[in-house]
């Protein structure tokens, strides 16, 4: 398992393009996969968890051939052309392959077990089961199916009215990829928007959805049809830059062709209300998401409160947002954030434990935590926790602290974005 290692950066300076977005990246493969012909996906997510998606509709028949480095030719076998795989499907890591793929697998006419690494068949899984099984699903699994693995014999759905507990595009877009074969209505309530990628790739695919206010609603699908995806640059890795280049002093960068779905900016609007310079350039729409280069200057940051509905907009990037309230000047309260303790690792007490390593004050909180900053970060022995945006969050860290700072087990960094490391390089000159 390997370790990376950061130390202080005079300047970031340059452009960067970025590989594809990791949401959207497993959704185009799903829609592929049920179209009723040949797809080209370009700027695919190079991420292990993109890959998981992929190789298990590959064990489920779907041929694919690679186009080059990020991009690909998938050939569906429509909605009902799926087969039936003859071993378990393994989804490592990726907790997007694993409920999205509970929802699409549970109205096929075969049995599927879905299964992952160590931590993934400890993420709560029961917020997928429990709305599927009253659609009529038949899944099985570790404590009542809350754990993956989850053996899945497919059955008959019919459409429910589910109003989720939490703010979750992914189990909002498991219900309703198990709504497009369901008979009747699914329609889907949100507490708060979170991202709405699915739903604008069936609206851009010309499949009938509605939406209104936090509700989705579908009908069964006669048909998918076949489509040229353009993923935009992710901005959940470009979040690492933009904190990265607003901490190092003298820092000027743009980031090209990164996704701006509303969904998906909470954390460009903190970092702005934190005082960054984050200009948005170029806007344009690219099959129904909106995209954009992204202009940042080291700025000088101030701590602020963040809470409410920008917290699922930001969802993946409170680590990194973590890294800048430890260097901006006063307090900032992160508030409403419990869903961090069941990613990747708990997010809260992950980035809590290694910033206090850092001789950051941390406070940790039942739903986030309040961070003291500081104009003197340590350079500290730090661990990632198997979680990728942990380790990648603390390599920015390093950038601008007093002495390097050392991240144990960073392979997981493959998971979303083995690129990092090279890109950062390239910036620091
Ligand atoms: C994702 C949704 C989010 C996010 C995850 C990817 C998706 O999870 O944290 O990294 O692609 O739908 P939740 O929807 O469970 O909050």
């Amino acid at each position: 398992m390997s370790t990376l290692t950061t130390k202080k950066a005079y300047k970031l300076e340059g452009e960067l393009t970025l590989p594809g977005d990791k949401s959207i990246s497993h959704r185009a493969i799903i829609f592929s996969a049920l179209s009723s012909g040949k797809c080209e996906i370009h700027n695919l997510c190079s991420g292990e968890d993109a890959a998981r998606t992929l190789e298990i509709f590959r064990q489920m028949g779907i041929k694919t051939e690679a186009g080059g480095l990020h991009n690909l030719t998938v050939t569906g076998r429509g909605l009902h052309g799926l087969q039936e795989p003859s071993t378990v499907l393994y989804t490592g890591n990726s907790g997007t392959t694993t409920r999205l793929m509970t929802g699409l697998l549970s109205p096929q006419r075969f049995f599927t077990v879905l299964s992952g690494d160590a931590s993934l068949n400890h993420r709560p899984m029961k917020r997928v089961v429990g709305p599927l099984r009253q659609m009529g699903a038949c899944i099985h699994g570790r404590r009542e199916g809350d754990y993956a693995p989850l053996a899945i014999t497919g059955s008959h759905l019919k459409g429910i009215d589910y109003t989720l507990p939490v703010a979750s595009a992914q189990i909002k877009s498991c219900l309703i990829l198990a709504g497009l074969y369901a008979d009747g209505v699914t329609r889907i309530t949100e507490p708060a928007l979170s991202r709405d990628h699915t739903e604008r790739m069936l609206e851009h695919l010309g499949v009938p959805i509605t939406r209104e206010s936090t509700t989705a609603a579908l009908a069964a699908a006669a048909e998918i049809r076949p489509e040229r995806y353009d993923i935009p640059g992710d901005i959940s890795s470009a979040a690492f830059f933009m904190v990265a280049a607003l901490l190092v002093p003298g820092s000027e960068i743009l980031i090209k062709g990164i996704g701006v779905n509303p969904t998906r900016t909470g954390v460009i609007d903190i970092l702005q209300a934190m005082g960054g310079t984050i200009e948005l350039q170029n806007i344009r729409t690219v099959c129904g998401e909106p995209v954009a280069d992204i202009f940042v200057r080291s700025s000088r940051l101030k701590g602020i409160t963040i809470n409410g509905p920008i917290i699922p907009r930001a969802i993946d990037e409170i680590p990194v947002v973590a890294i800048a309230a430890a260097c901006a000047e006063g307090t900032t309260i992160i508030n409403d954030a419990k869903e961090l303790r069941v990613k990747e690792s708990d997010r809260i007490a992950t980035t809590a434990c290694e910033l206090q390593k850092c001789g950051v004050t941390v406070q940790e909180q039942p739903d986030g935590m309040i961070i003291t900053g500081t104009e003197h970060l340590a350079g500290a022995s730090c661990k990632s926790h198997g979680d990728h945006r942990i380790a990648m969050a603390l390599a920015v860290a390093g950038l601008v602290a007093q002495s390097p700072i050392s991240i144990e087990d960073c392979d997981c960094i493959n998971t979303s974005f083995p690129e990092f490391m090279t890109k950062l390089t390239e910036l620091a000159g």
